[in-house]
């Protein structure tokens, strides 16, 4: 019989500033990877009677070195209402090949008609493009579940433009969790002035 020697513990383990590291390289990486689960976390919001919203979104972009998370979504959306009034929101995704959940919340910014709004427009393709271009706006009641219309590839895009949103989420805390059976690992950090300051965290 052949033992299995266990895989060695991640280097992160009992390092708190490599922790920090990981968090950073999963959530940079996301966008890129359609597989990971940092490629579409969970976005929560608070609606306007204080109840808790979630939803999947594709993360576009994750800066290590601002602190921030970057989505799109249609402004006539019910999260971009909440996010334009309430200015927060939280990111969650939880990997199984990794075994490790981030948890992002922080201040959140809807941009749409500055320079990085139209950067993110020219960086969508098309067919992302024509999502926007829905009629009635989303979330409104249908008669019937096909009783709404969807711009064409190649039809003009001006209203798809109109309601299009790029969200930046400035991270102001985060939570991270590994789970291992040879021993858990969770730590938090909370972003001053001088950068993010770390602690662990019983799991
Ligand atoms: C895989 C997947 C990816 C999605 N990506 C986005 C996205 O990037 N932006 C977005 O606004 N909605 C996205 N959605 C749809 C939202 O999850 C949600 O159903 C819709 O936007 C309405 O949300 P709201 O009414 O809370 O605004 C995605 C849904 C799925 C299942």
């Amino acid at each position: 019989m052949t033992a299995f020697a266990p895989a060695p513990l991640p280097t992160f383990h009992d390092d708190l500033d490599a922790s920090l590291l990981e968090v950073w390289r999963l959530l940079r990486e996301g966008p890129a990877l359609r597989r990971n689960a940092f490629h579409m976390p969970a976005l929560a919001t608070v609606d306007a009677d204080g109840h808790p919203q979630v939803r999947t979104v594709v993360l576009r972009e994750a800066d290590p070195a601002t602190g921030t998370l970057r989505f799109h979504c249609d402004r006539r959306s019910a999260k971009a209402v909440e996010i334009a009034a309430s200015g927060r929101a939280a990111l969650h995704g939880y990997d199984t090949a990794s075994k490790i959940q981030i948890r992002v919340s922080g201040s959140a910014r809807l941009h749409t008609d500055d320079a990085l709004a139209e950067a993110a427009w020219s960086g969508s393709r098309v067919m992302s493009r024509t999502c926007y271009g829905i009629a009635p706006a989303p979330g409104t009641a249908l008669p019937a579940g096909d009783a709404y219309t969807q711009p064409e590839d190649g039809a003009d895009l001006d209203l798809s433009r109109a309601n299009f949103c790029a969200v930046v989420v400035t991270a102001t805390h985060l939570d991270f969790l590994f789970l291992d059976r040879r021993g858990h690992r969770r730590a938090g950090w909370v972003r001053g002035a001088a950068g993010w300051t770390g602690t662990w965290l019983a799991p």
